[in-house]
Parts: C-alpha cells; structure tokens; sequence
C-alpha cells in the first residue's frame, strides 16, 4: 500500500502546514465589471472560509500570502485600498478568531505598512496570542529573497563582532533569523489564479513542499477547494530525497545495502 506522508495514521494525512498563495482577486472583479478593490473584498469574505475549513479539519498551521513586497509598486489606490481591508479584516475577525483558538501571526516587514494598518495587524496579534489550535500568519509586505537576505546579514553583523561563529550556522541556525522562525516547513503550498509560479513566497520554507496550481480566483475559493486539496496531498508520497521502499519500510527494518546484488 502507498502510504501519503510519512506516517500511516490518518491525523498524518493532513497537512501541518498549508501556505496559500490568494492570487486573482482582481481578474475576478474585472470580468464582471468590477474595481480591482471589490475583488479584494471578496477575496477577504474567501481568507474567512479557508481559515474555518483549515481549522475544522485540524490543520495547524495556515500561511496566507495577502501583500507583497512587490506589490508596493501597484497603484497607489489599490495598495490604499488592500491596507484599509486588512484594519477592517482585523476588527471584524478579531472576536472570532479568538474564539475558535486562532493565533494570529505575521511574517515580512511589519514596520513598513501604514502606521493604522500595523496598529491593527499588533493588536490581532496580541488580542489572539492565546489561541492554541492553528497559528494563522499573514505575510504582509513579504519577499522571500528579501527575508533570506535579511537573515544574512543580521548573522553577518553578529559573527563581525564575535557573537556567532560560521561553523555554527546550520540551516536550523539560519532558520532562526527569519521572520518565519515560528514555522515548520511548509507541507501543502497553495497558489490560485491560474499561474504555475510562486512569486517570492516562502522559497526557504516550501523546499519539501507539495505544490497545487489551481485554475479558480481566489474569491472563488470554497470550503471544498481546500478539502479536496488536503485530500490529494494525503495521496502523495513524500520521499525527502529517499526511495519509495525507504520511506514505505520503517526505518530499523530496512537497510538499502541489503538487497544490493
Ligand atoms: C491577489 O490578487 C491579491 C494581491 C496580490 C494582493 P491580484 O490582485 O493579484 O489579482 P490578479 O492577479 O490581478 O487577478
Ligand atoms: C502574489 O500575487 C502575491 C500575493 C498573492 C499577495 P501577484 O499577483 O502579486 O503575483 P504575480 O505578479 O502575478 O507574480
Ligand atoms: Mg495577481
């Protein structure tokens, strides 16, 4: 039997960790007639869905690419327009969120949002510290290269004076500096809209991780979108490098020099 994940039990089967990557909110709104900023909204009624879903199924771990350090060259209007939702994201969702055991997280560069959007994103952030059952991050004014070179060159102030030695820095060393430090691996990486690339986001983290290019726009996304995602990821087989045999056969059990010759 082709077992998904690496484990046999059916909690396995379900992704720890789930990124999205919620393309296409404005190709919605365009094709019917619409601002590129009511895409936007309808996209925040979707991020509601998928974090009831991904929690009700146990997922612990949700990641949801929302802005990007890129997306600061968009038109002034609609950056002004996408802060504004994410203050009223926070205000809305706060009581629920809490609730339901979400903590709320952010990754990128916090400090360079608006100061009303910050204060909204710190106070989630703080309202929902307690939440134990899934950790929700928000990537906001995110670049992956841009955290790589941030971790870099924070080790590389700390080893010139003498606080950190290149031998010791591993990947789980590195790991550390990013703004991601808190998350595992991502195992499940989510992109709608219809494009196969993955646009600056998580390239550290999402090494290992299984990828899904789903044709819909993001406002679009339904609860079933994601269970049926989560559904074919548990069907995969997750090697790390290793062979089938390795990963099907536990590990004392099974020794690939054995069966040379
Ligand atoms: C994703 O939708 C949301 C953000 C990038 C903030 P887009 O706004 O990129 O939608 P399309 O790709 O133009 O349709
Ligand atoms: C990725 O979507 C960023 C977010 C979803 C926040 P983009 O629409 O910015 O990506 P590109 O420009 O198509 O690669
Ligand atoms: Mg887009």
């Amino acid at each position: 039997m082709v077992s998904g994940n690496n484990g046999s039990n059916s909690a396995s089967l379900i992704p720890r960790h789930v990124a999205i990557i919620m393309d296409g909110n404005g190709r919605w709104a365009k094709s019917r007639g619409l601002q590129r900023a009511e895409g936007h909204a309808e996209g925040a009624r979707a991020v509601r869905e998928a974090v009831e879903t991904a929690t009700r199924v146990g997922v612990k771990y949700l990641t949801l690419y929302a802005f990007s350090v890129a997306n600061w060259a968009r038109p002034r209007l609609e950056v002004e327009a996408l802060m504004r939702l994410l203050v009223e994201f926070a205000r809305q969702e706060r009581a629920d969120l809490r609730q339901n055991g979400i903590r709320v997280n952010v990754i990128g560069a916090l400090e360079d949002l608006p100061t009303s959007t910050r204060h909204a994103v710190e106070d989630l952030m703080a309202y929902t510290a307690e939440g134990e059952r899934m950790t929700l991050t928000l990537a906001l004014s995110y670049g992956g290269r841009q955290d790589i070179v941030e971790a870099a060159r924070s080790l590389a102030v700390r080893a010139r004076a003498g606080l950190v030695l290149p031998e010791e820095i591993d990947e789980t060393f590195f790991h550390r500096e990013m703004t991601t430090h808190s998350l595992p691996d991502v195992d499940l990486l989510i992109r709608t809209g219809g494009e196969t690339r993955v646009s600056d986001f998580l390239l550290f983290e999402s090494a290992y991780a299984e990828l899904v290019f789903l044709p819909i726009m993001w406002p679009d996304f339904k609860p079933e979108t994601l269970t049926t995602a989560i559904a074919e990821y548990g069907h995969k087989e997750r090697r790390f490098g290793k062979t089938s045999e390795q990963v099907q056969m536990p590990q004392s059990a099974f020794d690939p020099l054995d069966r040379v010759g």
